[in-house]
Order: C-alpha cells, then structure tokens, then sequence
C-alpha cells in the first residue's frame, strides 16, 4: 500500500524528469517548480483519484499541469508591482533569482505550458482533455484565481464576507480544480455536491492558515487579514470550527482509504 510520501516522492520524481532544461528560461521554470512546495493541489487531485479507485501515477501529467498553473500564480504574485516578496521557500523569488522582466516571461510560459501537459497526454480521451482544459482554464482566469488577485488588489477594507469570497476565487477555485478534474478522469457525474463543499471548505481554511502564517511573520502586514478583521482569538477559533468540519466531512468521503485523509490532517494539524 502507497503511502502519500511514496505518492508526493514519485511526483516530484516525475516533474524532475519531465520539465526540460535546454535553456534559461527553462531553468527559471525548473525553478520556480522544483524549488520546495508543498504540492497540495496535485496532491489533492491524485489523493481524490486514489479515492476512486484509480491509479494516481497514470494521471500525473494533469497533476503537473494543476501544480504549474498555481507556480506561475506564485512568480507573478511575488513581484513588486504585486506582493513585493523577494524570498519564497527559503530562497530568492523568481524575479530576485533570474530578473523582472524574466519573471513576467517565465509566469507567462509557465500558464501557457500547463495546458499543454494536458493536450498531449497519451491516456486521456478527447473529451475528457477538453473538460480538463475547460476546468482548468476556468479556476485560473477572469472567473477564478486572477479574479480573486484582482479583487484583492481593490480591497482596501473588506468585510468578512468579502475576504471569504476572495479566498474562495484565489485559493478555494484552485482546489475545486483539483476535485473536478478528479471527477472528470474518474467519469463522476451527478451527486458531487460534497465534493464541492469540501473543496469550498478547503479553501478557506487553507487561506486562514496562510493568512495567520504571515501575520506570525509580519504584524505590520499592509493587506486585510482574518487577523486583522477578526483579531487572533476569534481566527483562532474559526479555524478549529472549520477544521473540525472538514475532518468530519474527508472521513466521510474517504471511507476506505486513507490518503486523502493523511493528506487533509498533515496539511491542517
Ligand atoms: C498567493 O496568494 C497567490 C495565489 C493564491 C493566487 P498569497 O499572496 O495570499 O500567498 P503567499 O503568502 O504569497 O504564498
Ligand atoms: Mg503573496
């Protein structure tokens, strides 16, 4: 039986030998892929698959794509004009290693290849590659993960219930990514209302635990955080609320295995 290290080790076994490294730009995507991370949206999708009964090291290729959609998020992100961060993981941001300019391009190419991975996948039918890239797209954009930056950029004093709707289109779309295209593969259809929750639960709680994260780091934070809205106390307290949820609902859905269910506890302890 795999456990979700063997699972997590594979993969990055995987991106190693699957991302070229013929040039520069390709060393500054190598970069911003390989350079730690905790893998979680992959992870989810190829956790959720195994959940299903099927074998996670076939779709590898869409966890790849999932992952690099959600780096590229992150060189772009960490830029000046946006969150002016200049270490990520321990070590220089895209743009502190391999230039502005560069960032911007090595982002660009990592958006663009994502789908790629996807389209020359071997395994796949036809439709179920047009419903992957139709996802995916869709939890990126204007709808999705760019929406949720934007709105973000426009908040300067959101409620609650406006920083809960931003978390659920930066962070939450991702992780709904992760479950749909799960779905897809797996040929799931109707009844998938749990899933969804779960993944919307997801996203929140995930984008608490990161917001608290560097409010630990950085008490001057300039951006509204649950912390700022709420205080630490009451964060604290919804956090627990939430995650007692979201245990409750993976043992639920992961009934027999226990990988998805590692990988929620590990994430969220
Ligand atoms: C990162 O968001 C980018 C997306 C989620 C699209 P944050 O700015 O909240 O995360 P960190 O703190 O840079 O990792
Ligand atoms: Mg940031």
């Amino acid at each position: 039986m795999r456990t979700l290290l063997d699972i997590k080790t594979e993969f990055n076994e995987y991106l190693n030998q699957t991302l070229p490294n013929r040039n520069d730009l390709e060393k500054g995507i190598r970069y911003a892929m390989l350079e730690g991370g905790s893998r979680f949206r992959p992870l989810l999708f190829l956790t959720i698959i195994e959940t299903f009964g099927l074998d996670a090291s076939r779709y590898f290729s869409i966890a790849l794509a999932i992952e690099m959609v959600h780096a590229s998020s992150l060189v772009h992100d960490d830029l000046p004009e946006m969150d002016n961060d200049e270490i990520r993981r321990g070590i220089p941001t895209v743009h502190k290693a391999f230039g502005h300019p560069q960032a911007l391009l090595i982002g660009d190419a990592m958006l663009a290849n994502s789908f790629q991975y996807i389209a020359t996948n071997k395994l796949l039918l036809e439709t179920e590659k047009v419903n992957l890239i139709r996802a995916l797209s869709e939890a990126a954009g204007s709808e999705g993960l760019v929406l949720g930056q934007y709105n973000e950029l426009a908040s300067e004093k959101p409620t609650l219930d406006e920083l809960n709707a931003i978390h659920h289109l930066k962070t939450g779309k991702m992780f709904e990514l992760s479950v749909r295209a799960a779905m897809i593969v797996a040929n799931r259809r109707g009844n998938n209302g749990e899933w969804l929750y779960f993944s919307s639960l997801l996203g929140v709680l995930y984008q608490i635990k990161d917001d608290f994260m560097d409010f630990k780091e950085n008490h001057d934070l300039k951006i509204e955080t649950y912390v700022s809205i709420v205080g630490v106390d009451r964060t604290k307290e919804i956090y627990r609320e939430k995650r007692e949820s979201l245990f409750t609902l993976v043992k639920q859905l992961d009934s027999n295995g226990s990988l998805l269910k590692d990988l929620i506890e590990t994430m969220f302890m």
